[in-house]
């Protein structure tokens, strides 16, 4: 009886430290599965790096559409708009994307003669090279039977003033050269020519050059058939034109420019097409687009869908596995243009804080994989940019500046054993570019997609003091705020300076609150490898 009883207490004792637990860390697991709300432990392999991130791994887009429209919104004069670059830099910045088909370089042409009227009704929505693009083409197509009326004049005074800027700022040009100057079949580089002899008498730096916008969908976009080994020869027509220019002749290619590869098995054939006859020694690196849904059909679910998410790893899979198949080796890889929705993004939410989880996620799939560089479509206006027409950043712009000062350098694995599908993780050394973190410092950054609170414990980083950059909406629009807080307070540019961007020192397990993401950098991690790489900082470290 006494030994029974015994028991009997020291089973309420467990149920009763049980239920004391569940109050903090234990998920009320909802009915579709959302395992959140847990306490949650990092584990990490920070023996070896997975891949090794430079600090241009983040970069922008101008597009070919706003280069069109003269750049309307880019008064390159203003001290804002150059802080808000220059706090992006270093960075490179890919000018392309449909419209930059249908450019045509004039030297001399005034400012008049390239004003494109917009028609009455049409917004002056941002244009990528997707939907909303191929539809304006089309119509336009219907209507002349030609091209001519997407052509645009771009004068060489527009170009200096463009150029100078990016100097300024610390951003190196990818541009994006006419594709469909062509003739008989074949690419006809006088205008190129034309337009690189212009350069370099000015001494312009373009360390990076593509050929044409998603060759694979010309014929579809504009009845041009361009097959993918008259690409390649185009490609060597280009090279060989770089060559005789002692300015250009070290400059990188990245072709074929196909988009997504997960969903489109014309994009993976063109690109295999392209990489086997030759194109694999034709290139610096294998470059492609990605876009997670068109604005259309969108809802805002997808922002937050994991599996959406994963369509990404998909498309790395595929194109590494292509680059393997096709080349014998793995070709580096780009996104030269990519967001979360094609055809300018979804109006009120590409620009909104939920946009960031797409972003972050990208930018953190895209490093384990070794992604070279991610050129976020774009930096200004339309839906999906960084910062509005006005100058207004959007949140994702906020969430950029925070990668940039924190992330680069080696990617760790990170074991998601411990974690839920709603809670990602990723974790790097720390950049000591702007914060001056210690060497052997990492960063980590997480997305907490779930409905509930979870908490990390760092696992062996759990004893030391961290540094927190929480993000969440900036106002009672919530998901759809067009603010976003760190730590709790709003970011605001003060007239054009930056606002601060402040760690919040923070000892112990940490909160990931619903629907948040943000960085903590472990200023003591004293990892091995960051401490190469923080010390030499010289690219020794062998990536896998
Ligand atoms: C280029 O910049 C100069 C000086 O800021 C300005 O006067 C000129 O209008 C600009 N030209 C174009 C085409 O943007
Ligand atoms: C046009 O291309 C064809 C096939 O490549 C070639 O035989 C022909 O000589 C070319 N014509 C001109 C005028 O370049
Ligand atoms: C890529 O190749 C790996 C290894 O062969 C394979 O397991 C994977 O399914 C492939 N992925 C895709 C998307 O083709
Ligand atoms: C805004 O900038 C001005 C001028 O640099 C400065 O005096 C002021 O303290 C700043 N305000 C805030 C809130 O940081």
């Amino acid at each position: 009886m006494c030994i029974l009883h015994f028991q009997w207490q020291a089973g309420m004792l467990t149920l009763s430290i049980f239920a004391f637990i569940s109050l903090i860390y234990v998920p009320e697991v909802k009915a579709q599965g959302d395992a959140s709300g847990q306490r949650l432990t990092l584990f990490l392999d920070v023996t070896r790096p997975l891949h090794i991130t430079t600090p241009r791994y983040l970069s922008i887009t101008i597009s070919g559409g706003q280069l069109r429209r003269n750049l309307i919104g880019y008064d390159f004069s203003s001290k804002k708009l150059q802080k808000l670059a220059a706090a992006l830099s270093p960075a490179d910045i890919r000018i392309g994307g449909t419209y930059a088909d249908f450019l045509n370089f004039d030297p001399t042409s005034d400012d008049a003669k390239c004003v494109i009227r917009t028609e009455p009704g049409k917004s002056m929505q941002d244009s990528d090279s997707a939907d909303a693009e191929v539809e304006d083409a089309r119509q336009k197509k219907r209507e002349s039977f030609s091209n001519e009326n997407l052509e645009f004049s771009f004068s060489g005074q527009r170009w200096d003033n463009i150029s100078r800027f990016c100097d300024k700022v610390g951003w190196d040009i990818l541009w994006d050269l006419n594709l469909l100057d062509r003739h008989n079949g074949s690419w006809d580089p006088t205008v190129a020519k034309q337009f690189l002899d212009y350069s370099s008498s000015r001494g312009m730096k373009i360390p990076m050059f593509e050929l044409g916008n998603e060759p694979n969908l010309y014929e579809r976009k504009f009845g041009v058939i361009l097959e993918a080994d008259q690409l390649v020869k185009d490609y060597s027509t280009l090279k060989d034109l770089l060559s005789q220019m002692p300015q250009y002749a070290a400059s990188g290619l990245y072709a074929p420019g196909v988009n997504n590869l997960d969903t489109f098995s014309s994009s993976r054939k063109y690109l295999a097409q392209f990489l086997q006859t030759s194109g694999c020694k034709m290139i610096s690196e294998i470059a492609l687009h990605h876009y997670y849904f068109k604005k259309e059909d969108a809802s805002l679910a997808d922002f937050v869908d994991v599996e959406v998410m994963d369509t990404l790893r998909t498309q790395l899979e595929f194109a590494y596995n292509i680059s393997w198949s096709s080349c014998r080796l793995r070709k580096p890889v780009r996104f030269t243009e990519t967001s979360t929705a094609s055809g300018g993004g979804v109006p009120d939410v590409s620009n909104a804080f939920i946009a960031g989880f797409l972003w972050l996620d990208k930018l953190g799939l895209s490093a384990t994989f070794g992604i070279t560089r991610v050129f976020r479509q774009t930096f200004l206006k339309s839906s999906y940019a960084l910062v509005s027409q006005s100058l207004k950043p959007n949140p994702d712009y906020y969430l950029s500046v925070l990668f940039k000062r924190l992330v680069e350098g080696p990617v760790f694995r990170v074991y998601d054993e411990g974690l839920t599908p709603t809670v990602r993780v990723y974790a790097h050394c720390v950049s000591k570019s702007h914060y001056n973190y210690p060497d052997g410092a990492i960063v980590v950054y997480y997305l907490n997609l779930g409905t509930k609170a979870s908490v990390l414990s760092l696992g062996k980083f759990k004893k030391t003091e961290v540094h927190l950059f929480i993000l969440s909406p900036g106002d009672e629009d919530g998901m759809l705020s067009r603010k976003v807080k760190l730590n709790d307070e709003l970011l605001e540019m003060n007239g054009s300076d930056l606002p601060s961007l402040e760690p919040k020192p923070h000892s112990g397990d940490v909160p990931l609150a619903p629907k948040t993401f943000g960085f903590i950098v472990i200023p003591e991690a004293d990892v091995q490898l960051c401490k190469q790489y923080h010390r030499h900082d010289d690219g020794k470290i062998v990536s896998c």
